[in-house]
């Protein structure tokens, strides 16, 4: 069962709900870890991602029920381990868990984070807003030893605005002593519902969404009840499906706050968009426009994790369109997978250069990481004939079941 076959050139028509947010909910279940007692998750995506983290926290020692979209966790017999590299590769939002386990336990080992090959992606900004902080960090083959038993609260100044690092800071610095102000944090929604998530339970943090945030340290923490966000990646990406297919959706259970940039683009090229307190409708045009030149970068910014989706979308455009990836350097990997799709594509560094072709034709691609997956099976949906989409892993990672909301709103895709 790893791989998408699409029938393409059926419209999307139809409503869908979409599912809590996965970059929403992996920095909140490392959260759990600091507090005692038991946490109530409401609205949970049943993706990988989530049931990898799940099994870490297993791991742990806490006890998880799950009941339909909820999960109940009690922490109370959580116990310390050393996290192996093999669990820390699966997947990069691990390294979430060395603030999380730091602010509990003050010590931990972990391995070196994996994740999606979409750039280099190393630690160092997590690592050095550590050390600031008092962490002692002492590496032994590819372990990370690390010892917060002399962690006070800094000023942390990030290099650059990571929603990792921004996240980590945040999770050692809630339980530890003194006040921590970080600049240049992230200002993702995802930083302010993990802000919101661990006031809940009696931390003390202020600023998140802003380019400042602060952080009175409290002793501890207790467990909370807590409804998941509405996922704008996956959002976005059931808009871009509409687009490229000529459909028409209407998305129930989004925050179109969070995603001014991708429906600003999606208007620009051509698409009606109604947007009401929930929910947000699209109506694709007959063909979509070329759109002025997108640079992705840190939110408010156009999501890097949107970039592939809405690269397939302008592959159908009447002209021209631009896309710089300016925070991943290897996230261009679905390129060579549209052009055997009959796109025209050609990269200059980190610069795309779209040429709009009349129609993309249906091939045998392989998705090489989440996002680049999800573009590829857009692209599928739109061309003519038959498409396989290699690697259903990676996308189920990110989406949950996308063939059968897809199949919903009248596409022809199966998971084989
Ligand atoms: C998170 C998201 C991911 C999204 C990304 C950027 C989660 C689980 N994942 O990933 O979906 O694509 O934000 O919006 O929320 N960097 C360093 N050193 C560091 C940390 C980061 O150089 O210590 C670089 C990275 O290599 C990358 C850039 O900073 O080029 C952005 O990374 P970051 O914002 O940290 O992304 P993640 O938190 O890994």
């Amino acid at each position: 069962m790893d791989r998408y076959r699409i029938e393409g050139g059926r419209p999307l028509k139809g409503i869908v709900t979409v599912r809590g947010s996965k970059n929403g909910i992996l920095p909140i279940l490392a959260g759990v870890m600091l507090t005692k007692g038991e946490t109530i998750l409401h609205h949970c995506p049943s993706i990988a991602d989530v049931h990898f983290t799940l099994e870490m926290l297993e791991q742990l020692g806490c006890r998880i029920q799950k009941q339909n979209r909820s999960i109940i966790i009690n922490t109370n017999d959580c116990k310390n381990i050393d996290i192996n590299s093999k669990s820390v590769q699966k997947m990069r939002s691990s390294i979430l868990f060395m603030g999380a386990l730091l602010g509990r336990f003050k010590e931990v080992n972990i391995g070196y984070p994996g994740g999606c090959e979409i750039g280099l992606r190393p630690i160092d900004l997590h690592l050095k807003a550590f050390r600031e902080m008092g962490v002692s960090i002492e590496e032994e083959k590819g372990i990370l030893c690390c010892d917060a038993s002399k962690c006070i609260g800094q000023k942390i100044n990030l290099d650059f605005p990571s929603v990792g690092a921004t996240e980590n800071c945040i999770l050692l610095a809630t339980i530890s002593k003194g006040h921590t102000t970080i600049y240049n944090a992230a200002c993702e929604p995802e930083i302010v519902e993990l802000q919101t998530f661990l006031n809940l339970c009696g931390a003390n943090i202020k600023g998140a969404g802003t380019e400042c945030i602060s952080i009175e340290g409290v002793q501890e923490l207790h467990g909370a009840e807590y409804t998941v966000s509405p996922d704008r990646i996956e959002a976005g990406t059931f808009l871009c499906g509409a687009a490229i297919t000529k459909g028409e959706i209407e998305l129930k259970n989004v925050c179109a706050d969070n995603m001014r940039q991708v429906l600003l683009r999606l208007g620009e090229a051509g698409c009606i968009i109604k947007e009401q307190k929930d929910s947000i409708y699209l109506k694709a045009p007959q063909k979509i426009k070329p759109v002025s030149r997108i640079h992705t970068g840190p939110y408010p910014d156009f999501p890097t994790d949107m970039q592939p989706q809405f690269m397939s979308v302008l592959t159908l455009a009447s002209g021209t369109s631009i896309i710089s990836e300016t925070v991943f350097e290897s996230r261009f990997k679905h390129i060579s997978e549209l052009c055997r799709m009959g796109a025209d594509i050609t990269v200059e560094g980190q610069t795309a250069i779209i040429k709009g072709v009349k129609s993309l034709k249906g091939a045998y691609v392989c998705g090489r990481d989440l996002r680049c997956g999800a573009a590829l099976i857009l692209a599928g949906l739109a061309a003519e004939g038959e498409t396989v989409v290699e690697n259903a892993c990676y996308v189920k990672r990110g989406y949950e079941q996308i063939e059968k909301v897809f199949t919903s709103l009248g596409a022809n895709i199966v998971l084989e």
